[in-house]
Order: C-alpha cells, then structure tokens, then sequence
C-alpha cells in the first residue's frame, strides 16, 4: 500500500513531503495589470502543506488573455508580483510551479490587443464555449469565443521565444519549475487535435510529430531555463471541453509525446484523469471523463518520470486506491484545496472537508471564498463536533 505522505523525488532533485499536488485553479484575483499581490501570496501560503503546489493558468503574453483578470507573467510588475507569492510558498515549507498558457483561440477580440482576432491553429471558431470578455455592452460576461485568425509559421516559432522569456521571467520570480498547460482546449491541445489542427506546414497534418511540434519546441525551452526535472506538461487526453473534436488519433499523439518527454527528461505528466468540466467557467459543472486504465498503463510503460493525476479525489482512501494502482505517482486535488488551505493535515488525520461557495470561485471579491478558510484545528466547534 503507498502512503499519500510518504515523500516523493520529483525529476531527481525536488524532494517533495508529500504525494499530494493542489492542481491549477483560476481564481481571478489579480490586481489592476493582471499582477499577482499579496492577497494570492496569502492564498497560495497557506496551501503550502501540499507537496506540490501548481499555480494557476499564467498568460504567456498579452495574446493569451482569454479570461478577464488571469495573471500573466510577461511584465516587470506581474514578476514582482509572483515573486510575494513564491517567497510566501517558500517560507511555508512549500514547493511552487507556475502553469503557463496560451488560450488560443479561447479568447474574444474585445481583450485581444489592439482588438484583434483570438490565435488559432486554423480558422475554425470554437462554437459552444464561453471566455469571460467584454460583451456588446462593455461590461465584464462570459460570452462566446471569437473567430480565430490562423498563425503563419513564423509566428508559431515566435510564440515558442515568447515561452522562453516567460519561463525565465518565472524562474527570477523564484519559481521552483513550470508546467506548461497542454490540456483542456487551449492553444497546444488545439494543435495536437488531429481534426481541429487541418494544417499543412510544420506545425500541423497527419503526423503527430508535426501536431506536437509546437509544444515539444516550448518544452525544450522550459528545460533550457530550468533543467528537465523541473519541467511538467498538463494534458487532457479525450477530453473535449472548450469545443474540442474527438479525435481517433488521440493515443497515437499521447503516446508519442509521452516518449518525447521522456526523451527529455521531463519530471512529470499532469493527466486530468475523471472530470472535466462542461459548459462554461460560471457554471463550472464537471462530468465524468475517464482515461482508460488500458491507455494509462501505455504511457505508464513509455513515460520514465512521474504521473499526475487529478480529477474527483477527495479523500485519503480514493488517492491511496489510484495510487496502489501503481499507474500514478502523485494525486492532484482542485476543489478541495478552495475550502480547505490545511488540505493535507485534513486527509492525513481523516478530518472532514469543508466545501467552498461555487460563487466565489472566479470573482473579484477579494479575501472571501479565497483566504477566510480557517485551517481545521483552529476552528473549535468542528473539532468539538467531530
Ligand atoms: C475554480 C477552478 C479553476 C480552474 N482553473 C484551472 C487552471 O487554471 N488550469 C487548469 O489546468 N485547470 C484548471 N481547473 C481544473 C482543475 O485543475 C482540475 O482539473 C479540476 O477541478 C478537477 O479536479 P477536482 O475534481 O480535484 O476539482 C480549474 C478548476 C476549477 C474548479
């Protein structure tokens, strides 16, 4: 039986107290300029019993901003600001990666610079799903993707040097590593989609070399910058949120880019394994989405470094299940971690879980639903209740 706290070595070199990750939550609560603060420093410290924090999607440059107030860590300022937050996770005890995106064509043109079209690997529009944008009214509301332009080659290349500045921007904000967002409908899921991704250059047609070319030229800058061991790709395969196709070549692409990473050297494969979530942000209604154990085991047996898994844990016992599995080497938890900041001391001494207002996940409200979870031993009546 593995213990969910036992420790683990990430790539080699990052010894982590436990099995447990806090997966990546948007929560909107960047200051003006898209800049992380204190209040998140605050946030992200007190979740620091996790072996493993991974930060919240970060825009990789201006063209990314599919949703009002994500942070982004292409300016001084947004560094800075990252910079409270990583300090505050390292004086905790904590260890900290920041997720890196581009949305792609998950975006609308009333947040794009100079109101152009949202990036996409085609033209094809991504039809039934919703980014948090201006709307006809000028005010802040989830409204349909915007038509998307499609990138020459030339600027894919671009864009991979617009990921190695970010990734060095993160590495002087102290990160201990990156996790570039590769699930989920954004911009390197779209290129590896073999329906959307209709291309013809490099970067695109029947071979999932060229479909994940893109995201293999930005891995190798991430592992420029920090070393392989400190290096994670997140992805969602047969996952279908944001309007993505189902595409029959999906092991094919996973399984070839589990080689590469290992090739690589990279430390992990984050695989959001039950739920995805369907709709749009508001709603953040999630439904099953299974990845066949059969698959698992595949990557399992072509992938060297660790996998993650994340999607509907919320106890030690359901981990420690997936874990003896022996396909998975750390658990992720999302939701759980929004209510419950002392997470891990919960789960290792089975205290309840408290559950956090849907409300307030993606809101400008400040400290409420965010920082005012009291950890659970302070909180006398539910100890004298348990
Ligand atoms: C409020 C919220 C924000 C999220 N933001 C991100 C994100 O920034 N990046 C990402 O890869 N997934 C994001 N997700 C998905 C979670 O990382 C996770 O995959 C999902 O919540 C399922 O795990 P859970 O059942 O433990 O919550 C978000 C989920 C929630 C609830």
């Amino acid at each position: 039986m593995i213990n969910l706290f036992d420790q683990h070595v990430l790539g080699g070199t990052l010894s982590l107290k436990n099995r447990i990750v806090m997966a990546p939550m948007t929560r909107t609560r960047t200051s003006d300029g898209d800049i992380p603060n204190s209040l998140m420093a605050t946030y992200y410290g007190q979740r620091a019993g996790a072996g493993l924090i991974v930060a919240e999607a970060t825009d990789v440059a201006p063209s990314s901003k599919g949703y009002a107030m994500t942070p982004g860590i292409y300016t001084e300022a947004q560094r800075q600001g990252w910079r409270l937050v990583t300090d505050e996770v390292h004086r905790r005890g904590g260890t900290i990666f920041l997720q890196i995106w581009h949305v792609g064509r998950m975006a609308h043109q009333s947040m794009m610079p100079n109101g152009e079209a949202p990036w996409g690997v085609t033209e094809e529009r991504a039809q039934h799903s919703d980014v948090f944008a201006h709307g006809p009214d000028g005010k802040l509301s989830f409204i349909r993707a915007g038509a998307p332009r499609r990138l020459e080659t030339e600027e894919v290349s671009a864009l991979a040097g617009t990921f190695a500045q970010a990734f060095a921007n993160a590495r002087h904000a102290g990160f201990d590593g990156v996790e570039i967002h590769a699930a989920n409908g954004y911009l390197f899921d779209q290129f590896m989609n073999s329906i959307l991704n209709t291309r013809g250059d490099r970067y695109g047609g029947g071979s999932a070399e060229d479909r994940a070319r893109f995201l293999l030229e930005v891995v190798d800058a991430a592992v420029r910058e920090f070393g392989p061991g400190r290096v994670g790709v997140r992805l969602a395969p047969f996952g279908t949120f944001n309007s993505m196709p189902a595409d029959p070549k999906t092991e094919e692409t996973l399984l070839y880019v589990a080689g590469e990473l290992g090739r690589r050297g990279a430390a992990y494969m984050h695989l959001v394994y039950e739920l995805m979530p369907s709709g749009n942000m508001e709603s953040a209604e999630f439904r099953q989405q299974h990845v066949d154990h059969a698959v698992l085991a595949r990557v399992r047996a072509t992938f060297p470094g660790a996998i993650i898994w994340c999607g509907g844990f919320s106890s030690r016992a359901s981990a420690e299940a997936a874990l003896d599995t022996k396909l998975v080497d750390l658990i992720a938890f999302g939701r759980p971690y929004i209510g419950n900041p002392d997470l891990a001391e919960r789960l290792k001494h089975g205290w309840p879980l408290a559950d956090a207002d849907r409300a307030t996940y993606y809101t400008r409200r400040g400290e409420a639903g965010y920082t005012d979870f009291a950890p659970y031993p302070a909180d006398g009546a539910e100890r004298a209740a348990a």
